[in-house]
Parts: structure tokens; C-alpha cells; sequence
């Protein structure tokens, strides 16, 4: 299934071997293969084949515009979180009319462009954002079509900084008030309630948490029936996880038929928003080894990719997998290193003890699974360079995003005329 295999001694990305790409775009580089962004796409799209399904697909998992643009050829829109995605998803060739605008602290100014494109749907997260935005349409000679997020308290059991389900979570309205939001939002100017929506967290393993969750939003749907609302949209948000470590995730047609069960007899429209699902193993960062370094008690491996480039191993203790771009020998013994990066902090670390066969300095590494929230997540810390970012198509590769200059990087800063000429 993977895109990223041994060939002749060497990891390729699809057809292209990765030490042309380093050579070519230098390290550390992003690298995702295009067949494995549309296919992981297609499996979900076809898994709701048969149901009333739209997918909008989660922009914050990697929000490259080339990313956007493949995905939207195959006719997934997107599901965005502040105006430079939907900025972004406009760019990209994303119908308005295919984008979901999700997020818990819209400003006026987001609610104001998302309308003045007329996206499809804006998900409200609460009282106070529902009438800021019944406010800021009126003042348009607007309806904003909105679903309501509920919070529906269910533990995703993932990591507690990516469960967003519980009712100690920031997210969505209490699902014991929805009711009576609902009823405002139908009543205030500007707004068109059209749906639920409810997202309870990230890389999900298993389907009991979303059985839960879906079957309280299912309860509510019947309830706001019940009153003569009008509910025609259930958006259930992202969350299907993807293997880091041999987990084994929900299969996307079993997720389906749990969402089948659920709303049947319903009479919805669905809507998803997967990220990580679609983008999460089609993307690897590579990197240059700088030096192999024995400490007191330690062996060290020092990259040149850093926690600025992939922070989700210091910011969640996630565990990627990093392979030698170099085939390793059968049967070659392993050793145990600890893999980290050239910023000043011991966060700044990949792996810990982690088996890896004999490395040399200069010698490529590649960092697997880090297609989704990696590039995203990357700053300048320690004032190094964002990444560059890579798309494969068979043999064929294109930089979609260039690694930017010291010179742009710098000349984003100003010193006052008052402090003086150096
Ligand atoms: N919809 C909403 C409203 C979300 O908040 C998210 C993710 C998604 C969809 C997409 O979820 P996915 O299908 O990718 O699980 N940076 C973290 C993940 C944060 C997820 C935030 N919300 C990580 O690297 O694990």
C-alpha cells in the first residue's frame, strides 16, 4: 500500500529515488506521492458511495495548494478553519459551494469574507458566535447557512491534546442546549439553520467513540424533527486515524456502515471533514544526517530536520517512523540511537532509543507519516528555513513549495528608524 519503497538499495517515492530529490531540493525536504493523497481520497469517497455523502476535506492536515488542487479534481471540497485557508481552498480551485468553514474563534472579519464568497456552510460553536454572525449578515443582506458543533461529552480515547469531544473540550455547544440554540438560531435575522455538526478528535483507532457521538447527534436530529425544525445537513466531522506504529484504524467501509446504521431513516445529507486519513501516510520529510555523536550513555543521531520542521514528536510523543534512504542490509544488527535535531532544546528529539541499522554523517534519513500536520505545524524557530515541500507523480516530481531565502526571511522584520542604522 505504502508509496514509499525500497528499489534498487534506495527508498523511492513512487518512481522517484529520494537521494535525486535531496540532491536536487536539499534537506530537509517534504515529500508526498500524489497516487498515495488520491487514493487514500478515492477509498473514502468510495466507501459512501451509496449514501448521500459530501467530503470536505480538512485543510489544516496540509494545506499545500497543490495538495488542495489534486484533491479538488477528484471533487472533494474543504473544510477550513480561519480566512487564509479559505483563502487558501478559493486559490486552489475549491467551489465556494463545497466549503464547510469549522473553528471555535471566527473574528467578524472571517465571518464577513466567508459570507462574502457564500460558502456553503459556517459551523457555529456557540452562543455568542451565533450572534456576532446573525449580526454580521444582517449587516450584508445575508443568511449565513450554519450547523450547529455540538460537544456530545464522548472520549475519543486518542491523545488528550487532540480530543476535542468531551465536555471539558473548548469545542461545540453542550449537546443538552443544542436544542434551545438551535431554536434562537432559527429565529434570529441573518441565520439559516440548516444542520449538526460534531467532530470529537483526531486519529481515532477505533469506532466506538464516533458510534457514541453519532448516535447522540442522531437523538438530537429526531428531537429538533420533533419540534418542526428544519435539519437537512449532519456534518461528523474528521478524525479516522492512520497507521504510525502497525496501529490498525477503522477501515473507511466500516465506518460507513456504522454511519449508515445511525442515520437510518434520518433523511440527512452527510458531510466529513478527514485530514489526516487522506494526507497522513502519503507524506515523508527527509533529512541529511549531520554527525553521529557518542554520548556518555547515549548514541546520538543528529539531523538537519528539527522539531520547527515536525513537532509532533515533542508536542504529543508521537511516534514516526524513520527509516536509512539507503536500504539496510539483511540481517544487518541494529542499534539503538537516539534521533534528534540541531534546535536548542532537548525536546527537539524523534526518536529515543530507537533501533536503526549503521548511519554515517550524510547519510538520508526518511521520517514516514508525516504527510499530515507536519508541514502545516513547521515554523522558523531557532531561525532556520520552512521547509521546502515536494509532490511526486510517478517519476515525474515538482517543488510546490520552495525553501524560502535568508533574505526573505529576514527582510519580514523591521527595526524602527528610532533604534538606529546598524
Ligand atoms: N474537522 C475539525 C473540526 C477538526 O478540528 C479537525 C482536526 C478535523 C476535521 C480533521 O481531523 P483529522 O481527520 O485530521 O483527524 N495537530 C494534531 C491534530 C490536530 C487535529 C485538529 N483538528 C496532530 O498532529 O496530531
Amino acid at each position: 500500500m505504502t508509496d514509499f519503497t525500497y528499489r534498487n538499495g534506495e527508498l523511492h517515492a513512487e518512481d522517484v529515488p529520494l537521494s535525486r530529490i535531496a540532491a536536487e531540493v536539499g534537506t530537509p525536504v517534504y515529500c508526498y506521492s500524489s497516487t498515495g493523497i488520491e487514493r487514500q481520497a478515492t477509498r473514502f469517497l468510495k466507501a459512501f458511495a451509496d449514501q448521500p455523502a459530501s467530503i470536505h476535506y480538512a485543510v489544516k492536515a496540509n494545506s499545500n495548494l497543490a495538495v488542495i488542487r489534486l484533491l479538488a479534481k477528484l471533487g472533494v471540497g474543504a473544510d477550513v478553519v480561519s480566512e487564509g485557508e479559505l483563502r487558501r481552498a478559493l486559490a486552489a480551485g475549491v467551489p465556494a459551494q463545497k466549503i464547510v468553514f469549522s473553528g471555535v474563534g471566527k473574528s467578524a472579519e472571517e465571518m464577513e469574507f466567508a459570507l462574502g464568497r457564500d460558502i456553503f456552510q459556517i459551523n457555529v460553536e456557540s452562543e455568542p458566535e451565533l450572534r456576532l454572525l446573525s449580526a454580521v449578515a444582517s449587516r450584508m443582506g445575508k443568511t449565513a447557512r450554519i450547523a450547529l458543533r455540538v460537544n456530545p461529552d464522548v472520549d475519543a480515547r486518542t491523545h488528550a491534546k487532540i480530543s476535542t469531544g468531551k465536555k471539558e473540550n473548548k469545542f461545540g455547544i453542550e449537546i443538552d442546549r443544542a436544542q434551545e440554540i438551535y431554536r434562537l438560531a432559527a429565529d434570529l435575522p441573518g441565520i439559516s439553520p440548516q444542520g449538526i455538526a460534531v467532530h470529537i478528535g483526531s486519529q481515532l483507532t477505533r469506532l466506538s467513540p464516533f458510534d457514541l457521538a453519532f448516535q447522540r447527534v442522531a437523538e438530537l436530529v429526531r428531537q429538533l424533527r420533533a419540534e418542526g425544525m428544519t435539519v437537512s445537513q449532519l456534518d461528523l466531522g474528521g478524525g479516522i486515524g492512520i497507521s504510525y506504529r502497525g496501529e490498525v484504524p477503522p477501515d473507511p467501509v466500516d465506518y460507513a456502515q456504522l454511519v449508515k446504521r445511525v442515520t437510518a431513516g434520518l433523511d440527512v445529507s452527510l458531510a466529513f471533514e478527514p485530514g489526516r486519513y487522506i494526507v497522513g501516510n502519503a507524506g515523508i520529510l527527509v533529512s541529511r544526517i549531520l554527525y553521529v555523536k557518542q554520548g556518555l550513555s547515549r548514541r546520538f543521531v543528529i539531523q538537519d530536520a528539527a522539531m520547527n520542521d515536525l513537532i509532533r514528536p515533542s508536542l504529543y510523543e508521537a511516534w514516526h517512523e524513520i527509516v536509512p534512504v539507503k536500504e539496510p542490509a539483511a540481517g544487518v544488527s541494529l542499534d539503538a540511537v537516539d534521533i534528534v535535531g540541531p534546535v536548542c532544546e532537548t525536546g527537539d528529539t524523534f526518536a529515543t532509543e530507537r533501533p536503526l541499522s549503521p548511519v554515517e554523517s550524510g547519510d538520508l534519513l526518511a521520517i514516514l507519516s508525516a504527510g499530515a500536520y507536519g508541514a502545516t505545524m513547521s515554523s522558523s524557530y531557532n531561525t532556520r528555513l520552512l521547509a521546502p515541500e515536494v509532490l511526486v507523480r510517478g517519476s515525474v516530481f515538482s517543488v510546490i513549495r520552495p525553501r524560502p531565502s535568508f533574505e526573505e526571511l529576514l527582510s519580514q522584520d523591521k527595526i524602527p528608524d528610532w533604534l538606529g542604522q546598524g
